[in-house]
């Protein structure tokens, strides 16, 4: 195994699946995203899913409501994508203004459009192992473990972070009965006593807690696998942004036996698995259903 794990490889292999479908199968994939005010840090990511658009021959079509919208106004939106058979897949950039109800919105998308996974229909399918559609940050960090072929069979898989979006959804696909998990879990909090002697028990420790840079050499076993989620900005010193994990990279790198990097880690698969969710949602809206499996398959099929 390398000791360092990019993303982009795992995300050229992710692309190149989507468009050989879109190819094979004549589709048309179209997402919305719904943008709620213009936060300028929503606006850039929402800029660079669209970006993505055409390379992957798919559209993408922006509607931005005002900072000022009721949440009645959103739902409507919501139910005529819903409605509307050129749409596909729904995305909803997040944060939305404090006076929504976040988890009601959730509920409003069609379960068959949901290429971020945020409706609970397809959360519990993770829960009880069945085929959905899956969030794109826990499912980077699934397709890494995958393509990169660390074992997860019986390992200690340490969490830190219990968010709905990505400790929780990892959890459960961790513990699944499938060769790429199975693995024993433990999911870890603010409110976790003893947490350093935690992660030092883990064979992989994954870090997704929006902290720069907090789990340092002292919580990491020799020999460890380190992947981290985090994406957090640091002002270097020439006075401009950088982006560091919540991982301190520099010091735990000669500890670890393989570490993602920020950048260029788990956040950069996860586009491509947004894309590749609306290829998913399009083969639906055509009868044509795929289990996870068999888009793991061939992905990794050709790739390795
Ligand atoms: N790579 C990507 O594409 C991607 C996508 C999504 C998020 N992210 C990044 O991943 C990180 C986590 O995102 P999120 O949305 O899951 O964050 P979140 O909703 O803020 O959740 C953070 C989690 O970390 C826990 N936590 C916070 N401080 C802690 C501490 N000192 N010790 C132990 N646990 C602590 C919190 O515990 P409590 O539950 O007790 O509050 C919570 O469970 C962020 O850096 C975010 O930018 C990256």
């Amino acid at each position: 195994m390398q000791k360092l794990l990019k993303g982009k490889p795992i995300a050229l292999a992710i692309n190149k699946v989507s468009k050989s479908l879109i190819a094979e199968y004549n589709l048309d994939p179209k997402m919305l995203l719904i943008q709620v005010g213009d936060d300028p840090a929503s606006s850039y990511y929402v800029q660079s899913i669209i970006k993505m658009a055409e390379h992957l021959d798919c559209k993408a079509e922006l509607l931005t409501l005002s900072a000022k919208s009721s949440q009645q106004d959103l739902i409507k939106t919501i139910k005529e994508a819903n409605a509307d058979p050129a749409i596909h897949g729904i995305m909803i950039q997040k944060p939305l203004p404090k006076s929504m109800d976040d988890s009601y919105i959730n509920m409003c998308i069609n379960p068959d459009k949901d290429i971020d996974a945020l409706h609970p229909l397809n959360l519990g399918k993770i829960l009880i192992e069945e085929d959905g559609f899956l969030p794109n940050t826990p499912a980077a960090v699934y397709y890494t473990l995958k393509y990169y072929q660390i074992e997860t069979i019986g390992k200690h898989i340490v969490i830190l972070g219990r968010s709905n979006v990505v400790g929780k959804p990892l959890a459960n696909m961790l513990l699944w009965k499938r060769p790429s998990a199975n693995a024993t879990v433990t999911v870890c909090h603010s409110r976790t006593t003893n947490l350093a002697a935690i992660c030092k028990n883990a064979d992989i420790l994954i870090a997704a807690i929006g902290k720069a840079e907090f789990v340092g050499p002292d919580m990491v076993r020799d020999g460890a696998i380190l992947l981290d989620v985090g994406i957090n900005e640091k002002k270097k010193d020439d006075g401009s942004i950088g982006y560091v994990g919540d991982i301190d990279f520099n010091s735990c790198y000669s500890k670890a036996a393989a570490i993602t990097p920020v950048p260029g880690g788990i956040g950069r698969i996860t586009t491509s698995l947004l894309y590749l969710n609306l290829v998913k949602s399009n083969l639906i809206a055509k009868n044509i259903n795929k289990t996870i499996d068999e888009y793991l398959n061939m992905i990794f099929s050709e790739n390795q």
